[in-house]
C-alpha cells in the first residue's frame, strides 16, 4: 500500500520519525514543516523531501495526505492539529503527551472526528519485543495470580509518565477498559500527590515528582511514581530510560524496564533477557507506524488511536487533580483546565 506522509516539527524525535518512514514499505514522504529553516532544510535534504514549509498552511500545496506526524513539543500540539484539520489529511499522529491542558486535547480530540480524521498517539514502546513477552507470560498465567503492581519512571509525569500509563494499559487488561464506560469492577480510583513545578526537560509541564495508587481491581492496586527522584531499576543509568513495571502475583514476579530488559522469578523458573531500548526503538517505530497504515481507516480500533489513549491522558490529568484535591478520584473523569492551572499555581508557591 501506498501513503503520502509530511511531518510537522523537524527536531530529534521528528528525525526518527523521518528515519523509520523509510524503512516502512510504501511510504512517501511527501513533506516537511518547522519554523526554523536551518533545521527544516537539514531534514528534508538528509531525505530528499520535495516540499518544505515554514507555516503548515503551505502544506496545502503538497495535495493529499494520509498521515501528519507531529513531532512538535506538547504545548504546540493543539495549534498545529487545528491548523492540519482544514488541510483534512486521512489521519494525524502526535507525539506524546497529548497536550498541556485538558481543553486543548479535547478539542483535538472532537475536531478530528468531526472531520473524519484518525488521530494516533505515539506511544510505541508496546512494540519493542520485551513488552509483548511479559504480556504473553502474564496471561498464560505465569505468576498466577496478580496481588500488587508498581511501576516508575525517572522522566517526569508528562514527559515519561504518558508512556508509563499506556504500558500499564498494554500489559494489564484492567487498566484498558479506563478507556471505556463499562468497567466491570468496583468504581477505579486514583491517588496521588505531588511536588515539583518544573520537570527536568522543561518543554514538559511540571510536576516534577509524582507518586500515587491507582485501582482498578478489587484486590490489587498498582503503585506509581514519575520523577528524578524514582528510584532506579537495575540496568543503565541513563534518567529517562529508568522506567519499568514489575508484576507480583501469587506464584512469582514478572517485570520489564527500559533501562534492562524483562524478567521472569517464580519458586520454580527463574529468568531473564538483557534488552538494549536503542537496538529495538528503531525497529520498534517502523513496526508502529505500520501498524498506524494499517489502522488508517479504522483509527478507533488501533491501541494508540482515539479510544485507548485517552488512557494514559487521563491518568496524567488524575493524577494532579488528586493531588490538587488531597482525596482518590476517578481516572476516567480526567481534570478540568481550572483545576490543572489551579494546580500549577499551588506547585509554584502562589496559593
Ligand atoms: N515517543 C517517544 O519515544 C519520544 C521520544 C522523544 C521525544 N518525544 C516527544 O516528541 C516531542 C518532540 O520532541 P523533540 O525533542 O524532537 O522536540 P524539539 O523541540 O527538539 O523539536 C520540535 C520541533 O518543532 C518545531 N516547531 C515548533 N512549533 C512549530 C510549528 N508551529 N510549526 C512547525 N514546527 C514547529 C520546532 O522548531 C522544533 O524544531 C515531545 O513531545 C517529546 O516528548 C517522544
Amino acid at each position: 500500500m501506498t501513503t503520502r506522509h509530511a511531518l510537522v516539527g523537524c527536531g530529534s524525535r521528528g528525525v526518527e520519525h523521518l528515519q523509520a518512514l523509510v524503512a516502512v514499505p510504501g511510504a512517501e514522504i511527501a513533506a516537511c514543516c518547522d519554523l526554523d529553516t536551518d533545521r527544516l532544510a537539514e531534514s528534508a535534504d538528509q531525505f530528499d523531501v520535495p516540499l518544505r514549509a515554514t507555516k503548515i498552511d503551505d502544506l496545502a500545496a503538497v495535495g493529499a495526505l494520509d498521515l501528519v506526524h507531529v513531532a512538535t513539543m506538547p504545548s504546540v500540539r493543539w495549534p498545529a492539529v487545528k491548523a492540519l484539520v482544514d488541510l483534512r489529511p486521512r489521519a494525524i499522529l502526535i507525539e506524546k503527551p497529548l497536550a498541556t491542558l485538558p481543553s486543548e486535547a479535547a478539542r483535538m480530540f472532537a475536531a478530528c472526528h468531526e472531520a473524519g480524521i484518525g488521530l494516533f498517539v505515539n506511544h510505541q514502546v508496546p512494540w519493542h519485543p520485551a513488552w509483548p513477552r511479559v504480556r504473553r507470560r502474564l496471561q498464560a498465567g505465569a505468576i498466577g495470580r496478580i496481588t500488587h503492581v508498581r511501576a516508575s519512571s525517572m522522566g517526569s509525569l508528562f514527559e515519561q509518565g504518558s508512556h508509563l500509563f499506556d504500558l500499564l494499559r498494554y500489559l494489564l487488561d484492567d487498566v484498558a477498559s479506563l478507556a471505556t464506560d463499562s468497567h466491570s469492577a468496583t468504581r477505579p480510583w486514583l491517588l496521588a500527590q505531588a511536588t515539583g513545578e518544573r520537570a527536568r526537560l522543561p518543554p514538559h509541564p511540571g510536576p516534577a515528582h509524582t507518586a500515587g495508587v491507582l485501582a482498578v481491581a478489587d484486590d490489587w492496586h498498582i503503585a506509581f511514581e514519575c520523577g528524578c527522584r524514582s528510584p532506579r531499576w537495575p540496568g543503565t543509568n541513563a534518567y529517562w530510560l529508568n522506567l519499568g513495571i514489575e508484576i507480583t502475583g501469587t506464584r512469582g514476579t514478572l517485570g520489564c524496564s527500559t533501562n534492562r530488559g524483562w524478567w521472569l522469578h517464580t519458586p520454580h523458573e527463574s529468568h531473564s533477557e538483557a534488552r538494549d531500548y536503542f537496538d529495538d526503538d528503531a525497529p520498534a517505530q517502523v513496526a508502529f507506524l505500520q501498524s498506524v497504515v494499517r489502522s488508517l481507516d479504522n483509527p478507533d480500533a488501533h491501541s494508540c488511536g482515539p479510544v485507548q489513549a485517552r488512557v494514559s491522558w487521563n491518568c496524567i490529568l488524575a493524577t494532579q487533580r488528586s493531588a490538587l484535591l488531597g482525596r482518590p478520584v476517578d481516572p476516567r473523569d480526567g481534570a478540568t483546565d481550572q483545576e490543572i492551572t489551579a494546580f500549577r499555581r499551588r506547585l509554584a508557591g502562589h496559593s
